[in-house]
């Protein structure tokens, strides 16, 4: 079994409070609970330093146990679903962000961070639940 990596043992952490925070964000906009605002913030905000930060590590010639691996077949296109989501929820969360600041301002959005936020919650989970399965069964089991 390969050692992990720091940088994979540290975005693996990091992001657990992150799914708590996402979960108090949407329930609590569904139900007008207060501190909505504050976690669905602070959600964003954290998991968009890690998946960028984690880009730039990557960027910059950081290495991780994806460079070791040569992905083919099944788990090539597993990385590949796993990014793909991933880039996704990057741009749904800067979206909804500002949608959601717009809203706080009282300044017209129409329905959309409701709706976006819909898409943004599950596919979050999907990118989340990939990444640390991937972690799981790589590194640890
Ligand atoms: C993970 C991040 C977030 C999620 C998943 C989320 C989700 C939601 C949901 C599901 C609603 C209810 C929409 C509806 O009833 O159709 C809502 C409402 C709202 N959200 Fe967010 N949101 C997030 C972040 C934010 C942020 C960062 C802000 C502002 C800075 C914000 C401001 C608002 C406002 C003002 C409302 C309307 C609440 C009301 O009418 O009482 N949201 N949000």
């Amino acid at each position: 079994m390969p050692q992990p990596p720091f940088v994979s043992t540290f975005i693996a952490l990091a992001l657990i409070p992150v799914a708590f925070l996402f979960l108090h964000a949407f329930l609590s906009g569904w139900m007008r609970w207060r501190y909505h605002k504050v976690t669905g913030a602070v959600a964003i905000t954290w998991d968009l330093v890690m998946s960028i930060g984690y880009m730039l590590f990557r960027s910059f010639g950081g290495t991780a146990g994806g460079s070791q691996l040569d992905p083919t077949g099944g788990l090539r296109a597993y990385f590949i679903a796993h990014g793909m989501i991933a880039a996704t929820v990057m741009v749904l969360e800067l979206t909804v962000l500002v949608l959601g600041v717009m809203l706080s301002r009282g300044m017209r959005s129409g329905q959309w961070h409701g709706k976006l936020s819909k898409v943004l919650f599950p596919l979050w989970w999907v990118a989340f639940l990939t990444g640390e399965l991937f972690y799981l069964t790589y590194y640890i089991l």
